[in-house]
């Protein structure tokens, strides 16, 4: 039978309290309609269509390719907006309905549910939960003793008796699809103002259809977001999905409970990554690495046998057998070549360590390039901006930069060449030459007359 899904994102989403459409807040760095729209596209759906309205052009954007989508203007409810895929679906077979607040939904389930509705050969089958606080959510009216479904009642209109039933509608549900389109057509006005989707259930009723319903074992899975203490509730199972995930692949996570790995981030196996790391967006990590405590890496590339401890690794390379911290900075740009050391307090933006090379403590590269088995001795810093434009700086292989050397950019430091401590280079250092400077002068001890006098002179 052909599967039609229409997953519906046009709501602003007024309880987030939030400029940003509520579908876009994000889970584990991606905006919750993405994982409703990759679970919709695990079923290789005939049609798959998205439902946009409120900042369509965001939320078209957040989504990718290989779907339609259809606008609701004006957002007059969820049966309304299932309407306006209509044109854009097939007559036919089977309409399974998702909302892309509701970003928890594994594919197994939808199967499940698509399967169920097929073989009871239902009007409609709604995906039900029960979850230990059924607030906010349309409440499922069974026939008693039977597993069909006579109405839906929202939270707003129900009874007393029927805000105690503990059985909740998720709002995904399947419809046959020769009865959904025509009946929509029937959705009677709210006193809201709005068309419900869940109405189509006494309607079905009505006309002595089959309602089924197929209920979830994990309420979780079916948590609907609208505003954002649940979007932390959301949060938190999605992180602890992608931890397990990552420890069942071989990953040694000390404590999941501070790993917040984002959806997408790759790691190979016989890593450890210690408490309260974040590894963010485009990220991928080779195996047998040591990752935190304490470091943040963003849209970064670390290879094999790699340490980071608490450091920050932003748009950066790490090559293998690379390490860096406590307390570095790699920022846009940087890039540590193969078994390149970068010790305490560096900072390197735009900058090429290259193999071997060595910048142990306090030092900072903005746009150079140091060739392999260079040492950037303690301190020392690239003069790369004149307040204007940035300049390049190049360190040779093997050059030898002493402690608390200025390298004022543009400027060139030979292959094998050393500077001397706290000089001040301003001029090209040919290859295995020798940079010296600035050396402070003594002078001799005054007697206590004389020092009172230099004290107050300074004063
Ligand atoms: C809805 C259901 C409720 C169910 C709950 C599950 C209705 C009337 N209520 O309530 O029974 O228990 O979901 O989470 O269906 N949307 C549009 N256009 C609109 C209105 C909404 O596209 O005009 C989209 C929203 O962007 C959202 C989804 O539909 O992604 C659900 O809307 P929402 O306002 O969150 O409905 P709930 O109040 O949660
Ligand atoms: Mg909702």
């Amino acid at each position: 039978m052909s599967l039609t899904i229409v997953v519906l994102a046009a709501g602003q989403g007024v309880r987030m309290n939030s400029d940003l459409p509520k579908v876009m807040h994000p889970l584990a760095g991606r905006p919750m309609v993405r994982y409703a729209v990759d679970a919709a596209r695990a079923l290789e759906p005939d049609n798959l269509i998205l439902v946009v309205g409120y900042r369509a052009d965001l939320v078209r954007a957040a989504v990718g390719d290989g779907l339609a989508f259809v606008t609701q203007e004006e957002q007059l409810g969820t049966g309304h907006a299932v309407q306006q895929a209509e044109i854009a679906s097939g007559k036919a077979g089977t309409v399974l309905v998702l909302y892309g607040d509701t970003p928890l939904i594994r594919p197994e389930t939808l199967r499940q549910i698509v399967e169920h509705h097929e073989e009871m050969g239902a009007a409609a089958t709604v995906l039900t939960s029960r979850p230990s606080d059924p607030t906010g959510y349309g409440r499922i009216v069974r026939h008693p003793g039977t597993t069909e479904v006579l109405a839906i009642v929202e939270e707003r209109d129900a009874t007393p008796e029927q805000k105690a039933i503990d059985e909740v509608s998720s709002g995904i549900f399947c419809f046959r699809g020769d009865w959904l389109w025509p009946s929509l057509a029937e959705v009677p006005k709210s006193p809201g103002g709005e068309y419900y989707l869940t109405s189509l259930v006494s309607i079905a009723r009505a006309q002595g259809e089959l309602v089924t319903a197929w209920t979830v074992p994990d309420p979780m899975e079916v948590i609907g977001l609208d505003h954002r203490v649940k979007l932390a509730q959301g949060e938190a199972e999605m992180r602890r999905r992608i931890n397990t995930g990552w420890m069942e692949a071989g990953v040694t996570l000390v404590n999941p409970e501070t790993t917040y790995i984002d959806a997408g981030v790759e790691i190979g196996s016989d890593t450890t990554i210690w408490p309260n790391t974040y590894l963010q967006g485009k990220t991928r990590i080779g195996q047998e690495c040591t990752v935190g405590p304490g470091s943040v890496i963003r849209d970064s590339s670390i290879g094999d046998r790699c340490r980071v401890e608490l450091s920050v690794v932003e748009q950066a390379v790490m090559e293998e057998d690379s390490d860096i911290g406590p307390f570095g900075h790699l920022r846009k740009g940087a890039h540590l070549g193969k078994g390149a050391h970068m010790g305490n307090f560096g900072e390197v933006k735009n900058s090429y360590l290259g193999p071997g090379a060595k910048m142990g403590h306090f030092s900072y590269l903005g746009d150079a390039r140091v060739e392999a088995g260079a040492n950037i001795g303690a301190g020392t810093i690239t003069c790369n901006y004149d307040g204007k434009d940035k300049h390049p700086t190049v360190v040779g292989k093997q050059a030898f930069i002493g402690s608390g050397t200025m390298l004022v950019a543009p400027v060139e430091i030979g292959d094998g060449a050393t500077t001397g401590a706290g000089s001040v280079v301003t001029r090209d250092v040919p290859e295995g030459s020798v940079a010296y400077g600035v050396p402070a002068r003594v002078r001799p001890a005054a007697d206590e007359d004389d020092r009172e006098v230099e004290d107050r002179d300074h004063g």
